[in-house]
């Protein structure tokens, strides 16, 4: 196990027990991390059950919409520093965007799944830098719909590759103070926004017959991930995206069934 005692880390984005940030929290916590976290306040019942549930995991959990300056400073003000790491589990598009065309996405719509799922990380990277020494790591969610046409996905597809360039911009812009920050791509996981995704039961169905590895990916493989990317392991890796997808995003053509 990758040895992460004596960092502090701040997780953004846990509505419940499935969310990726969720499990990330955990995997963090057994690797030794200080572990801070925050949610929207809709998941607050949801996120404080859990935390009674789980007291061992995490620090503090604040009420963060990442829209709202005032709440993002106030969180950063809470935890306080040093911090070592930030994860940025946040990510959303208007649900009427995955069906229809893409050309009849408003302005408003367009707008509200970039500036959530994108401009985000640009927004809380702003105040976290106040309290990141060097060698910290920031590090971000995507999905392969960023790079390539997934059905349905449309809308959070153009807000992910608005995210993966938006990693490749902030790392070297906060590279000159030793920071570094990277994109995991994950393959598909049952959570709540995946669920708004029509078809994405039957994208998980194939997953084992077509990904090269023939396995479904868990929000624990995205946590050892992160935890590898937490620490020093990874320290000369910034403005990438890794994938963690079984090698599906290598395939160019699906073998006959
Ligand atoms: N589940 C998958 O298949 C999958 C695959 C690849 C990448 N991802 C990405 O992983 C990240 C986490 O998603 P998840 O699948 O764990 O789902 P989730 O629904 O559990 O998490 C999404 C989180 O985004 C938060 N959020 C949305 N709008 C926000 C706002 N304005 N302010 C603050 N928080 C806000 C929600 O509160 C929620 O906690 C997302 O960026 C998602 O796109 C998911």
């Amino acid at each position: 196990m990758i040895a992460l005692t004596g960092k502090r880390v701040l997780v953004l984005g846990v509505a419940n027990s499935d969310s990726i940030a969720w499990a990330t929290a955990q995997g963090l916590a057994m690797c030794g991390a200080e572990v801070h976290i925050s949610y929207q306040q809709r998941f607050r019942s949801r996120v404080m059950q859990l935390l009674k549930e789980n007291p061992s995991v995490v620090t503090s959990a604040h009420r963060c919409d990442v829209t709202k300056d005032g709440e993002i400073q106030q969180m950063f003000e809470a935890v306080g520093g040093p911090l070592h790491a930030l994860i940025h589990g946040v990510g959303y598009a208007p649900p009427e965007t995955f069906m229809k065309p893409i050309y009849e996405v408003t302005p408003q719509e367009y707008s509200d799944a970039v500036v959530i799922s994108s401009h985000s990380l640009l927004r809380v990277t702003r105040v976290a830098l106040s309290y990141m020494p060097a060698s910290s790591s920031i590090v971000t969610m995507t999905y392969l719909g960023g790079q390539r046409v997934v059905p349905y996905y449309r809308m959070m597809g153009i807000a992910k590759a608005a995210l993966e360039a938006t990693v490749r911009e902030l790392a070297v812009d906060v590279g000159v103070h030793g920071i570094r920050v990277n994109a995991i791509s994950a393959g598909p996981i049952k959570t709540l926004s995946a669920s708004a995704l029509p078809m994405f039961d039957s994208m998980l169905e194939q997953y084992p017959q077509i990904s090269p590895l023939h396995a479904t990916i868990t929000p624990h493989d995205v946590a050892k991930m992160t935890a590898f990317l937490c620490s020093d392991l990874s320290d000369r890796v910034t403005g990438q995206v890794l994938f963690v997808d079984s090698g599906y995003s290598i395939l160019g053509a699906y073998p006959p069934s």
